[in-house]
């Protein structure tokens, strides 16, 4: 009696989902189901009964499995559906290659140039004292950029200091090399700002300087002429403009016509058509002498150009912090971009 009742509920179990079918398997088929407790019970029946009792309960065993193997075969699963015949025509996965940050492109482009001139890299510490950001570099005691204002001090009893500027590359390179000295310096410095489109607290140049005899106004116009044209294009418009600087002795300072506008006027070129690159001038001879070279006997010319600048000319950048904001749709652009230097 018991037996057709559990004939009947194998053969009405619905297994149309996963889900029934992990049910029905456990019901009748695995430890602790029903009919694994009926089999348990055959040891307490007479010889006879279980012999009968024992077939029956056998034949309801591969009932169950049949039906449970059929309803498996005509459902389709996952891995079913998996192993269908590959499509030739599907899209191959696409690799995406990471990107080098534009500031690291300008730089290795602005190395390269330079390296064509017999220019070698130097590099100093982002943390400085007094003597190599400011009093090396002639700049008076009083002077604005010492002010608590305008430089992130350290320590401000001590006089250490983020540097300011790339020219304390030009004293650390004086004090341990003598002339003919032709460098180029790459880093970051740090001023005292509030953070806009045009202004951060951190931003990077590349100072340049060749100290010799007979190094003259001439060669700083002529490398500097080169470099535009090099970094630009040829026929890129360029203007010089006296300037001042402690540490040079003439100054001047290098506009680019503003290749975001085309000299139209935009807030990147403050509406003048013009931004400024770099600055630059004759080492004045007090810087000589303060780094132990006779000057006398030697002069130099210097540059220090902008790197953000120089990037933004160049790829159309409107906002500087573009280059600090890691994010991933600006940094992108740049995916497989290589100059061809
Ligand atoms: N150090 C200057 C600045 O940060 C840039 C500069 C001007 C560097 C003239 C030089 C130079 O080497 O000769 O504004």
């Amino acid at each position: 009696m018991e037996l057709t009742a559990l004939e009947q509920e194998i053969l009405s179990y619905a297994l149309n989902t996963a889900e029934a079918r992990a049910s029905f398997r456990q019901r009748f088929l695995r430890k602790g189901g029903i009919l694994e407790a009926l089999f348990a019970q055959l040891r307490t029946l007479p010889e006879t009964e279980r012999r009968t009792m024992g077939a029956r309960l056998q034949n309801l065993r591969t009932l169950a499995q049949q039906r449970l193997s059929e309803a498996e075969a005509t459902t389709p699963t996952p891995t079913s559906s998996q192993s269908l015949p590959a499509d030739p025509t599907f899209p191959h996965k696409i690799f995406q290659p990471g990107a080098r940050h534009p500031l690291s492109l300008v730089e290795k482009r602005v190395v390269r140039i330079f390296q064509r001139l017999g220019y070698t890299l130097a590099e100093g510490p982002e943390i400085e004292d007094d003597w190599h950001n400011f009093s090396a570099l002639n700049f008076e005691p009083d002077h604005p950029a010492r002010d608590m204002q305008d430089t992130f001090f350290i320590d401000p009893e001590r006089q250490i200091l983020l540097r300011t500027h790339t020219s304390t590359v030009q004293v650390r390179v004086m004090e341990r090399q003598k002339p003919p000295i032709r460098i180029l310096a790459p880093g970051r410095v740090y001023r005292h700002e509030t953070i806009s489109a045009r202004a951060h607290v951190y931003f990077h140049q590349i100072e340049g300087l060749w100290v010799d005899e007979g190094v003259s106004a001439a060669h700083l116009k002529a490398t500097l002429s080169y470099f535009v044209a090099a970094f630009f294009g040829e026929g890129t418009p360029m203007r010089w403009r006296a300037s001042y600087f402690p540490f040079t002795e003439m100054s001047a300072e290098v506009d680019i016509g503003c290749l975001i506008c085309g000299g139209k006027g935009c807030p990147v070129c403050k509406h003048t058509g013009w931004v400024e690159v770099l600055g630059c001038g004759m080492v004045d001879p007090n810087v000589l002498s303060a780094c132990g070279i006779d000057s006398e006997r030697y002069t130099g010319l210097a540059f220090g150009l902008g790197v953000e600048r120089l990037a933004q000319l160049l790829y159309q950048i409107p906002d500087l912090r573009l280059f600090s904001q890691n994010n991933y749709l600006f940094l992108q652009a740049f995916q497989g971009y290589e100059h061809a230097f």
